[in-house]
Order: C-alpha cells, then sequence, then structure tokens
C-alpha cells in the first residue's frame, strides 16, 4: 500500500544530503502521499501553482474557500483577487515570500492573510497559504464598538451636567425653583453614569471568571423571592403585582448567589419596565427531569412572565448583544443602559444554563432560564457511614 510504504520509509536513516523531492511535472501524483495526505488535512486553505500559473494543487481547506475543480485551472480563473494574483506572480519570479491581507465577499464575508512563497524553484512552484483573520476581525470590530457604545452612553449624561452646571453658574444662578429642578436632573444623569460604569465592570468581571465554575449551593426560590422584593417598589409605583408561583420544593442550584439574584433583578426589573401598568408579572419556579451529558439528571427552570407589548421577532436574537435595545428612547427614559441581558446571559453561560426567549407583540415576553440542579449525593461507601 503506497500509505504503508511512505511510513516505512520514514522510519529509515536517511542517508546524509538526500535532495529534497520536489515535484517534477504539473501533476499532483508526484507529490509523495503522505506529504499529499499532511496538505490534503492543512486547517488552512493551501494551494500550490505551477509557473504555467495553473493550480497544480489545492487542500481540502482551499476548495471548501474557492470550490471544487479548480486543479489544472490557471490561477486566475479561481482567484479573482488582483492583489493575491499579483503577489503569486511577484514570488514566482523574484522567490521573495509576501503577506498580504484581502477579503472574500461571497458567499458570506472572510477575511484572510494570504502567505506567497516560492516552494521550488525548477520547476516553478508557489505554495499560497491562507490564514482565517474572519473571526479576529469581528472580534476587533466588537471591542471598537463596544468602546465607541460605552463612550456615547456616558458622553450624554455628562453632557447635561455640564449644561446644567453652567446654567447654574450663570443665569439660574439666583433662581431657586429652577436650581432645584436643575440638581434633580443631574443627580439622575449622575445615576445613570454610576449606573453605566457598574454594569461595565459587572459585565468584565462575569466575563473573566465564565469559565470558573460556580461554587456555591443556591436555593433558586430564595433568589427569586428576594430579586422580587428588590423590585416590589418600583413594581408598586406602576401598579404592576410580582406573583412568585412555586408549588413544590425544588433542589438547590450549583451557584453564586449575588450572580443568580443579578439575573433575576434584571428580568425582573425589564418586566417592570417594559410590562402592562397596572398587570401582573409573574416568575413560575418549576422543576424538570432530564438525560443530559452525563446521564439523568434535574433541571430548575423559572420564567418570568410579562403582559407588556412583547418584542418583535426579529429583535429577539440581538437582545442579549451589549447596548441593543428595541426601543432606545424608551430604555433611556427608564434609566437602562442596554447591558441587562448582555450579563443576564454571561451569568446563564457559567452557570451551565440556558435562556429561552419567547413573545409576541402585544401579548407579553416570557423569559425562561434553565438551571442543573445540584447532583444528589452517591451513597456514601460503608467505611464512611461507620
Ligand atoms: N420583558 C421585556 N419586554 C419587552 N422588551 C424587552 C423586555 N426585556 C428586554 N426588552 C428589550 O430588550 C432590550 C435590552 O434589554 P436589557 O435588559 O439588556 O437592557 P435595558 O433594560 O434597556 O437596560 P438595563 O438592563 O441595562 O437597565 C431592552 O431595551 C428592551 O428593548
Ligand atoms: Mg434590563
Amino acid at each position: 500500500m503506497a500509505t504503508a510504504a511512505v511510513s516505512a520509509s520514514i522510519g529509515e536513516r536517511r542517508p546524509a544530503r538526500t535532495p529534497v523531492e520536489i515535484p517534477v511535472q504539473n501533476d499532483l501524483t508526484v507529490l509523495p502521499p503522505l506529504a499529499r495526505e499532511m496538505l490534503e488535512r492543512l486547517p488552512d486553505p493551501l494551494m500550490l501553482v505551477n509557473g504555467g500559473d495553473r493550480v497544480f494543487f489545492a487542500n481540502r481547506a482551499m476548495r471548501d474557500v474557492i470550490g471544487v475543480g479548480i486543479e489544472r485551472k490557471h490561477v486566475s480563473a479561481v482567484l479573482r483577487n488582483p492583489s493575491v494574483l499579483e503577489a503569486l506572480a511577484r514570488t514566482g519570479h523574484s522567490g521573495e515570500p509576501s503577506s498580504i491581507d484581502f477579503v472574500v465577499r461571497v458567499p458570506i464575508e472572510r477575511h484572510y492573510q494570504a502567505f506567497t512563497a516560492r516552494v521550488s524553484s525548477e520547476p516553478s512552484v508557489v505554495m499560497l497559504l491562507m490564514h482565517d483573520l474572519t473571526s479576529i476581525r469581528r472580534t476587533e470590530q466588537m471591542r471598537v464598538d463596544f468602546i465607541a457604545n460605552a463612550s456615547h452612553e456616558l458622553r450624554t449624561p455628562l453632557a447635561a451636567v455640564s449644561g446644567f452646571i453652567e446654567t447654574l453658574k450663570g443665569p439660574a444662578r439666583d433662581d431657586e425653583e429652577a436650581r432645584d429642578k436643575f440638581l434633580d436632573i443631574m443627580g439622575v444623569e449622575a445615576e445613570r453614569m454610576r449606573r453605566l460604569i457598574e454594569d461595565l465592570m459587572s459585565l468584565t468581571r462575569i466575563e473573566l471568571n465564565e469559565h470558573v465554575p460556580p461554587h456555591g449551593e443556591v436555593s433558586v426560590e430564595a433568589v427569586v423571592r428576594q430579586a422580587a422584593a428588590a423590585l416590589s417598589p418600583l413594581a408598586k409605583a406602576d401598579g404592576i403585582t410580582i406573583v412568585v408561583d412555586v408549588t413544590e420544593t425544588l433542589p438547590n442550584v450549583p451557584g453564586e448567589r449575588d450572580e443568580l439574584v443579578q439575573i433575576f433583578q434584571n428580568l425582573i426589573h425589564n418586566a417592570i419596565k417594559y410590562g402592562r401598568e397596572n398587570g401582573e408579572v409573574r416568575i413560575t419556579l418549576r422543576q424538570q427531569a432530564a438525560i443530559g451529558r452525563r446521564g439523568p439528571e434535574a433541571l430548575v427552570i423559572a420564567s418570568v412572565k410579562d403582559e407588556g407589548e412583547g418584542i418583535p421577532a426579529e429583535a429577539i436574537p440581538r437582545l442579549t448583544e451589549r447596548f441593543y435595545r428595541v426601543d432606545v428612547k424608551r430604555s433611556r427614559e427608564r434609566g437602562g443602559t442596554g447591558l441587562g441581558l448582555a450579563i443576564v446571559k454571561h451569568i446563564v453561560n457559567r452557570h451551565n444554563g440556558k435562556m429561552q426567549i419567547e413573545s409576541r407583540p402585544g401579548e407579553g415576553s416570557i423569559f425562561t432560564i434553565t438551571l442543573p440542579a445540584v447532583k444528589k449525593q452517591a451513597d456514601a461507601p460503608v467505611m464512611e457511614m461507620l
């Protein structure tokens, strides 16, 4: 078998200065099978182009990018990017390697860094290796957007506070009524800035810890009741009744208590903010048996339901994006920063849980959190029981 023969030759001691095997024909069968297999399996797209600018070899990853049946075609027929073609030609002539960034726009936009190197001069064979930078570029873009959004969110209340300070120093200096009003507004804006900074820090802290499993054991019912009690004055102000519906004793979940309180505070707060005035916010707690990756497990399911206007279907997948708000004005009016659900998502991930969002415009929304329960202790060994 060809492969076996190649592996055997690898084990043999090579005589010194064995000439490196290079393809002498424009035919991929001249690549030793093992080398071909290795190139074929490389996760990065790679192609070899001969002196006549024909594609000599393209591995699987390359075929995934530019399509099958490209061997023996002229390179300009399979690669349309002028700068990559130019780099290939330059490297073919001069033997100088080069590296360029380029973008493939269809079927979906992908960013690559391409390396060209001449791997043989007689006959001329040039290698094109592509490194996928799409996720790095996306992360960079997200970081830029994040900083831009955070600065924008801070700039608005800061401009308001600065404006009122100027007014209070000047025209409103002796106007007692205006002074009280402006000081109140400044208080609200300063509070908004404080909340935003607190949320940003919370998000960073949770993101840093996302891979660290939580250590405590928490009663979801106690956590929900604590969050509901903290928000009841706010609910009362809108005539909203908070109902906690639990009909059974639930198992505890492994978790950080403060983080779980944060989940339910965010969800209940949203249900109040975006719910129906004089309506109801209902939190239902249940348990469910399920088969997980490691066998049978119990799940604790908590859903927060409101009777508000609901959320348009196209907005649902975007709700956990930082700073995303369906109605920016309404959220701002209620002191929202658009970070609440992003924080919830990270906490849920850290707790190995899931969040599901269901909503129909005009019929309210249901946010359901599923958390794995603490595993029951296996029967203790006899020795320990004695
Ligand atoms: N129960 C809900 N009903 C309708 N829309 C909702 C509900 N919960 C969230 N949303 C929408 O999702 C957006 C994002 O929610 P999120 O909690 O992340 O931010 P926020 O409430 O605007 O601000 P923050 O939570 O930082 O105070 C909200 O602005 C709102 O448009
Ligand atoms: Mg919120």
